[in-house]
């Protein structure tokens, strides 16, 4: 069913076309996919299999950020722009319904680089203080914590990355066994963005509190990909990007932190807005001076989109794609996957190597170049491979066609 908000400002004739004709076929239907597909501005021949980097906005995210843009430069008057205050408030009412939180928990981000650097350099961490944190974090939730070190002079628990271990337990097991009477802070990621392992966040998260240590959560490869209840994981700060996942605008994120541990976070930026009273929740975290209030404002049509689409449908969708593919590259003799099999271990994200191939970069350009396809490669080193993440956009054909080049590489 489609939602109000996204009609008044001129939809896209694809999209309401689209939410008539889903109304006929449900995504159990590969048509329903074929027909969600039109929703992106994704040129024609494109095999676009790079979510885990940035995706392409919807159409309708599109329009909308289009439509508060012109509607900004044609009136910058502080009269025109006061619309965008209450129009932020009711994105931040959707985000925190899709997080399963309150809009008291929410800050906008420009994405979650600076959202996990909020937390890396607003918790009062001293010399004698331990973090433990998870080796194939991304930079943004290691080097941000490794550089912080150098000044403050904590230390840091560094654990092994371990992609192709037996089961979460095992998973849970080794990290908890990291913690430690000093450790203050547990840093882990959701879905890891080089093999896309899927960390067991809810039991770490359970075993942090257990000991009281923060535990903060890199939501990057997980926000938009899952049906993420920040509730349920119940981590103290969760950071994500509009620009992965979730499909929106570029260069906007969240950080999530729980309610009760808000005043245990010191703020990176001051500016205009700023207010130590506590009233407004986790806003103190996002005073950053001007925003682009047109990107934020458009972050609705972002949240209706997946709303509508549904996130189990969403999250089911990409399971079985990269399920299929998943299956398809482990029957071939030429393929080293470097991601994990155990279903509950992984989702979104593939990563395979062909040990035969001794320049993975070139044949990753030819693929581009000659077939269309878009992926990333890490060209050497202990998790070699090109890396395939796949989102609702993408078709079970297009994952039989990824097989098919693998086997001819
Ligand atoms: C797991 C993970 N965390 C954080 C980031 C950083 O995201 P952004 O560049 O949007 O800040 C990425 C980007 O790929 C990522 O994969």
């Amino acid at each position: 069913m489609l939602r109000r908000s996204l009609f008044p400002l001129g939809v896209s004739p694809l999209w309401a076309a689209f939410a008539q004709s889903a109304s006929l076929v449900t995504p159990r239907d590969e048509s329903f996919w074929t027909l969600l597909r039109k929703q992106f501005p994704l040129r024609e021949g494109l095999v676009y299999l790079n979510a885990a980097n940035v995706c392409p906005a919807s159409l309708p995210v599109l329009d909308r950020h289009q439509h508060f843009l012109r509607d900004f430069e044609a009136d910058p008057s502080f009269q025109n722009r006061a619309k965008f205050g209450p129009l932020r408030e009711r994105v931040r009412v959707q985000a925190a319904k899709f997080f399963g939180v309150t809009s008291d928990e929410i800050a906008f981000t420009r994405n979650t680089s600076e959202a996990s650097n909020t937390i890396v350099h607003g918790l009062n961490l001293k010399a004698g203080d331990e973090v433990a944190l998870v080796e194939d974090n991304h930079p943004s939730n290691l080097d941000s914590w490794k550089n912080h070190a150098k000044r403050v002079g904590f230390t840091l628990n560094i654990i092994p990355a371990t992609q192709l271990i037996d089961s979460p337990e095992a998973l849970a097991e080794k990290v908890e066994a990291a913690l430690t009477a000093k450790t203050k802070v547990l840093a882990i990621t959701h879905v890891t963005s080089s093999t896309g392992v899927v960390y067991p966040v809810a039991r770490l998260c359970r075993a942090a509190r257990e000991r009281n240590i923060w535990c903060h959560v890199d939501g990057a490869q997980s926000g938009g990909m899952l049906a993420v209840d920040l509730r349920q994981i119940g981590c103290d700060s969760y950071a994500t990007s509009s620009h992965k996942w979730l499909m929106g605008p570029l260069e906007a994120g969240l950080l999530f932190v729980v309610s009760y541990q808000q005043k245990a976070v010191w703020p990176s930026i001051v500016s205009v807005g700023y207010s130590e009273d506590g009233k407004g929740g986790a806003r103190f975290l996002e005073a950053y001076g001007q925003r682009d209030d047109a990107r934020l404002a458009a972050l609705d049509a972002t949240f209706d989109f997946l709303a509508m689409v549904g996130m189990n449908h969403v999250e089911a969708r990409i399971r079985q794609l990269t399920s299929h593919l998943m299956t398809k590259l482990a029957a071939n003799p030429k393929v080293q996957l470097r991601t994990n099999r155990n279903a509950a271990l992984f989702c979104g994200v593939v990563k395979a190597d062909l040990p035969g191939v001794a320049d993975l970069r070139a044949l990753d350009q030819s693929l581009y170049k000659e077939q269309g396809m878009a992926f990333s490669v890490t060209p050497s080193g202990p998790i070699r491979g090109i890396r395939i993440s796949p989102h609702i956009y993408n078709s079970l054909e297009q994952m039989d066609a990824v097989a098919d080049a693998f086997r001819k590489a």
